[in-house]
């Protein structure tokens, strides 16, 4: 294991996680009670923008109920239990952080979508499925964490039938050296950003061609000033699954967005034949 992948890792140990989700969820009542994937959005969509930026992505990717989609750092599990339960499709994720992945199991038997949705522990860089199996992959929020990009991209595509579907939502870097701590890093030494060029480079290059590309850097300024304006937090927030410094993280993404240090991709790309 690289020492890049050792400190990701540790940035999202996230100790006593799913005991510390099972104390918040007690507000919607008893641990027996079956709840709504929507319930848990304000903690499980663990991105800029949050179920919104899932949905547009989703609807870009044209995700349909015959698909199988694979959440490549799927996180707890959020995004995967949206597409199942908007677009009725089979759900793996696969998350470097064994705490995300326990978690994420957690609130999917919370939701009553065990069975529907799986969640495993790997690496994007050695992704445990054989080729060609996914009609889709996402990829939100992840690529930030990871130095190998023509590695991670090439996974990607050999993971796809031809012709799949690969939606990506991102960080990038804009116009100069970020603030930290981040949500993804709490010092440069677990953050690999590129500017929106080089990650898309970097994607066609991996046998992609491109089908969508999008800057999202005005809607997810427009997020964060809206956010700031409106009040404390709801007590169901990214806080639970990352503790308490996770105020300072979002406040510094904000901030970087607004000052024009990082700025935010949207991108679907389709598989095509690699020689
Ligand atoms: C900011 S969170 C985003 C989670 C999820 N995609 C979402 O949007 O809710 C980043 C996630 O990527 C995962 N991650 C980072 N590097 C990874 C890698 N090399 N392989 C698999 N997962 C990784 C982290 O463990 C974490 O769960």
């Amino acid at each position: 294991m690289t020492d890049e992948l050792d400190r990701v890792r540790d940035h999202y140990r996230a100790t006593g996680l799913t005991d510390r989700l099972r104390t918040a969820l007690a507000v919607f009542g008893p641990e027996e009670g079956r709840l709504k994937p929507e319930q848990l959005a304000t903690l499980d969509q663990f991105h800029t923008r949050g179920l919104v930026a899932t949905a547009e992505l989703a609807n870009l990717a044209a995700i349909t109920a015959g698909m199988s989609v694979l959440d490549v750092g799927s996180g707890v599990g959020g995004p995967a239990r949206f597409l199942e339960a908007t677009y009725g499709c089979k759900v793996t994720g696969v998350d470097l952080s064994a705490p995300f992945v326990e978690a994420a199991r957690y609130l999917t038997a919370r939701t009553g979508q065990d069975g529907k949705v799986s969640f495993e522990t790997g690496s994007a860089l050695a992704l445990p499925f054989k080729d060609g199996m996914f009609d889709a992959a996402l990829l939100q929020h992840v690529a930030m964490n990871i130095t190998d990009r023509p590695l991670l991209y090439r996974e990607i595509r050999r993971v796809l039938k031809p012709g799949g579907k690969f939606a990506t939502f991102d960080v990038v870097l804009n116009g100069g050296d970020p603030h930290y701590p981040v949500p993804w890093a709490r010092t440069p030494g677990e953050s690999f950003l590129l500017p929106a060029d080089a990650t898309c480079e970097a994607i066609e290059a991996a046998g992609f061609g491109t089908l969508v590309r999008r800057d999202d850097t005005a809607a997810a300024k427009a997020w964060f000033a809206e956010f700031r304006a409106s009040g404390p937090p709801p007590s169901l927030n990214l806080g639970v699954v990352m503790g308490q410094g996770f105020a300072e993280f979002a406040t510094n993404l904000g901030r970087n967005l607004m000052e024009g240090r990082l700025g935010i991709l949207t991108a679907v790309f389709e598989a095509v034949p690699v020689n």
